[in-house]
């Protein structure tokens, strides 16, 4: 069996977990417990709930890591921003799937959401090489949208590389209730 099936495995975890991640694997998404910095430098959001999945990179990995997204937004009582945080988790776990398998290698995704009452931070680790590349929309492309959606339902993303010792690179996404069209 390869390791990507093994790899399926469904992990919440707690506050703990959050800050730098386990050594040597995926990494959460506050490297050291820092105030979580934007890659531009500027300062991020504290954010106090956290959850993380790890997923094999296959095809399965996005409709579950979009359920899973549904299912902790409502624990958390997010309702109002579940629609965008699935289509943002939708979106970035495709690209993290994509872009490990294209590369070959044998190594999961990990999706982090991290919350308060009134925003989320949507975290997607992968160990591929390459960026995220926000595209020019042509009415004939097929692809190419998904960071565009990204862009539109969130106050800001970004992508930094992993913390020292991971490897990899975090895309981020935050989203924010007051910035929800009504
Ligand atoms: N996690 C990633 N790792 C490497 N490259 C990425 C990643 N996410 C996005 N990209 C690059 O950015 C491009 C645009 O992504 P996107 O807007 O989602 O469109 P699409 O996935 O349909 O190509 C991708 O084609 C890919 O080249
Ligand atoms: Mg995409």
């Amino acid at each position: 069996m390869q390791t990507a099936q093994r790899t399926l495995a469904l992990a919440v975890t707690g506050q703990a977990d959050v800050p730098g991640g386990p050594a040597g694997g995926p990494p959460g998404p506050l490297a050291g417990g820092s105030p979580d910095p934007r890659a531009d430098g500027s300062p991020g959001p504290r954010l106090g709930r956290s959850d993380a999945l790890e997923l094999g990179a296959l095809p399965g990995a996005v409709p579950s890591a979009r359920l899973h997204a549904r299912l902790i937004l409502s624990e958390w009582r997010l309702d109002q921003l579940a629609a965008d945080v699935e289509l943002v988790v939708s979106e970035l776990t495709s690209n993290a799937v994509t872009a490990t398998r294209a590369a070959g290698l044998d190594a999961p995704v990990r999706l982090t959401l991290l919350a308060d009452s009134a925003s989320v931070l949507v975290v997607v680790w992968d160990a591929a090489p390459g960026q995220p590349v926000l595209r020019p929309i042509d009415a004939e492309d097929e692809s190419g949208r998904g960071l565009t959606i990204v862009a539109s339902l969130s106050a800001w993303w970004d992508c930094k590389p992993a913390p020292p010792g991971h490897g990899g690179k975090l895309v981020r996404a935050y989203l924010r209730e007051e910035e929800r069209c009504a």
